[in-house]
């Protein structure tokens, strides 16, 4: 059977399938309704304050007793983020200002950075027990990994090169997940450089399988049966998709965005730093094109993030598709934009089909 692999066991689920965390995106109601059908429902909660995260994790369970998977980031801010200040910010505001004013928003008002720590945040997901811990830019210190041994608490690791997933097995993670620059959202390189680990799913997963003995997820690029037929094929155990679950109509993503995706037009997508200071993929369009120009200022992460918001607010109020971060994979076109339940029938099915035979 194809969904009896390991991946399947370590997590307990009925299909290997992994509904990507959506950091930013998410939604409780997506996370249990991808948890309920058999899949492993999945929660970004990497911007949110430790309490906020305590509630979330609260609802997930009032919505479902199947085991789902919490996310956080390990690098919550880059080199610059705290000597940063209002000289600076209104260099980089200015890249988005016209627009902003020409939507009717308010001026980007500079606040001084207020860190949200890792630590505090791994705290209230270790203190909840939840069943699957995941995480992407690096490896958790030895006392986090440490504790969430003891407590059962199965943790996937994500990988942008081969380096990285040996890295996350020496560090006793249970399965990585190995991450194809096709994928949508953030690239989260931690050995290198985003820009310096930019292989593909079709040769990262191969190549991954070789070097760990823990169970491989791929993800990137992955919209459809034939995508986890492939990644099958190149020795996965486990599919993990995101942009798929944003289009759907439970994600936490605004309508503009889903329909971006949904639209048939989601063919090009590109990588850029101009919307959080860090590497990420979304949809081509005007803001990101203007974002990439050689001579954009451009703030360290996660300090760009949140003066975007200055802008990514009045563009949704508009309906501006081009004036808004339209996260997004490569394979973003192949979306169903179905509700969760149809489009999981429709992957488990199409698996079957193509696998068991
Ligand atoms: C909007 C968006 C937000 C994401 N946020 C996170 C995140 O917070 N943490 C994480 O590990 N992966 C995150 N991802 C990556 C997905 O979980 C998943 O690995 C990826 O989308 C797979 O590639 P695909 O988009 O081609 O399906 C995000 C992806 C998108 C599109």
């Amino acid at each position: 059977m194809w969904n009896q692999t390991r991946v399947f066991s370590v997590l307990g689920v009925a299909y290997p399938i992994v509904q990507g965390p959506l950091g930013g995106f998410s939604s409780q109601r997506l996370t249990a309704g991808v948890s309920n059908f058999g899949g492993l429902g999945g929660f970004g909660a990497h911007g949110m304050e430790p309490e906020a995260i305590r509630d979330v994790i609260a609802e997930i369970r009032s919505l479902t007793s199947k085991p789902f998977a919490m996310n956080l980031w390990i690098s919550m801010e880059d080199e610059g983020a705290r000597t940063s200040g209002e000289v600076e910010f209104q260099r980089a505001a200015s890249a988005i200002a016209p627009h902003i004013e020409r939507l009717g928003g308010p001026a980007p008002v500079f606040t001084p950075y207020r860190p949200i720590r890792f630590e505090d945040q791994a705290r209230v997901v270790l203190d909840a027990k939840v069943p699957v811990f995941s995480f992407i830019y690096g490896i958790p210190p030895r006392e986090i990994l440490d504790e969430a041994r003891r407590q059962k608490i199965v943790m996937m690791g994500t990988a942008t090169t081969v380096d990285e997933a040996i890295a996350l097995e020496h560090a006793g993670v249970d399965i990585v997940i190995a991450s194809g620059f096709e994928a949508g959202g953030h690239r989260g390189s931690f050995l290198r450089s985003s820009e310096d680990s930019l292989t593909g799913t079709m040769s990262l997963v191969p190549q991954t399988v070789d070097a760990v003995s823990i169970p491989v997820v791929a993800a990137g690029g992955i919209a459809d049966a034939r995508g986890i037929a492939a990644a099958f094929a190149l020795g996965a155990e486990g599919v993990q998709m995101g942009t798929v679950f944003l289009a759907c109509e439970e994600s936490g993503a605004h309508p503009v965005h889903r329909e971006a995706i949904c639209s048939g037009r989601a063919t090009r997508t590109g990588l850029t730093r101009g919307f959080t200071g860090r590497l990420a993929r979304g949809i081509r369009n005007e803001l990101m094109d203007q974002m990439n120009r050689p001579g954009t200022e451009i703030l360290p992460y996660p300090l760009q993030r949140s003066l975007m918001r200055n802008l990514a607010i009045p563009a949704q109020k508009a309906g501006n598709a081009e004036l808004l971060a339209l996260w997004a994979g490569q394979s973003a076109n192949l979306a169903r934009c179905a509700d969760v339940h149809e489009l999981l029938q429709a992957l488990v099915d199409g698996a079957a089909a193509r696998l068991n035979r």
